[in-house]
């Protein structure tokens, strides 16, 4: 029985957790600022660093009490150290570092894009664990600052296939969500208006196909929604409101072209590359139509993380650190962030 704490600060989340044998969540803590960014409309850099400053201690002694354990039950520390924000990082690593050492424990730095993967294999205590992964595995991780197609060949071991040539996926949820009056962050709220639209079949978006490759590129799209916004007097914001039938019609259009892109890219990839499993990753996992498509145009079997861990925590960061730990894989007290890590 081996627990590993993780901490996760790489954008504007500051969150620890206890987790068990890389799957069982002991706890999960998660300290969202986006209360604090959402009237800017995006995250501040500068500001969520300060804001991980004032939330870490109090985030790491609620992870370790949650789980009902103390530091000497621990085995292992992780930490997300790229990529991401610079000053978010910097006060994760640091954190963890300190208690590494401080403690005498190892080291184990986690890449954040691999941590996402890894939310697939946790389950709360009580619940069945999900079944484990079938290799080689093809991932879709879609965040706020990645989409990638992975070819995952065993714990440790990746391939990168294809990824954005311009914008995320997430980045164009958030992006499309601003130009129709949203608001932040864009992913939930164009997903709800897309369920109230009355007639969701009624528009067609363009959708970058980018043939021959595995690569993906989203700021068409976006541009396509700008000027049917405004065509339709939604842009420059003011006067429509978020209920409108043109609002919920162009919502529900835009989430289909990303979803379809990405599901038809991600199949034709797992059988290009021999994949024996799809599983997907990141905060644009959560999306429901995303996930649904996924699975009614796969003919392989589909893993799909509990919503509520598609989007960042350490639970995933703990989970994926307890692999390399066994793997011998850690860190020294020189550890650095890495803000354009990548992975593979
Ligand atoms: O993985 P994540 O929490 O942070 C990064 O690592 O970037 O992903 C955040 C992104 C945001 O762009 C957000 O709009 C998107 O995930 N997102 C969603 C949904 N929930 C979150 N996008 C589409 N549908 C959702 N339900
Ligand atoms: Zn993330």
């Amino acid at each position: 029985m081996t627990l590993v704490f993780g901490f996760e600060t790489s954008c504007d989340e500051t969150a620890a957790a206890v987790v068990r044998d890389g799957h069982l969540m002991l706890s999960n803590v998660v300290a969202s600022q986006v209360e604090i960014h959402r009237r800017f409309g995006g995250v501040v850099p500068e500001v969520a660093s300060r804001q991980h400053l004032l939330e870490i201690m109090p985030v790491v002694s609620l992870g370790l009490s949650n789980a009902g354990v103390g530091w000497g039950d621990i085995e292992g520390v992780a930490v997300t150290h790229g990529p991401g924000l610079a000053g978010s990082l910097l006060v994760g690593v640091s954190a963890a570092k300190a208690i590494a050492w401080a403690r005498g424990l190892p080291l184990v730095a986690v890449n954040h894009l691999e941590g996402h993967i890894y939310a697939n294999w946790l389950h709360h205590p009580g619940d069945p664990p999900p079944p484990p992964p079938l290799f080689p595995l093809v991932c879709l991780i879609v965040s706020g600052g990645h989409s990638d197609l992975v070819l995952m060949e065993e714990h440790g071991r990746y391939r990168r296939l294809g990824s954005t040539r311009d914008d995320a996926a997430g980045e164009a949820f958030d992006k499309a969500a601003r130009i129709l009056g949203l608001g932040y962050p864009g992913g939930p709220l164009i997903q709800r208006a897309a369920g109230k639209a009355a007639a969701p079949q009624s528009r067609k978006l363009p959708r970058a196909w980018l043939r021959g490759t595995d690569d993906f590129s989203f700021s068409g799209l976006k541009t396509a929604v700008l000027h049917l916004a405004q065509e339709e007097g939604l842009w420059p914001p003011g006067g429509v409101s978020p209920g409108e039938a043109v609002v919920t019609e162009l919502a529900a259009a835009f989430q289909e072209a990303v979803a379809e892109v990405l599901v038809t890219k991600t199949v034709a990839a797992a059988r290009t590359h021999g994949g024996r499993q799809i599983v997907l990753a990141g905060g644009v996992a959560a999306n429901t139509r995303l996930r649904e498509l996924m699975v009614e145009r796969s003919s392989l079997p589909v893993l799909l993380p509990d919503p509520n861990l598609c989007t960042d925590n350490a639970a995933m960061i703990a989970a994926c650190g307890y692999h390399h730990l066994r793997a011998g894989r850690t860190a020294g007290p020189d550890l650095d962030v890495h803000p354009s890590l990548k992975l593979a």
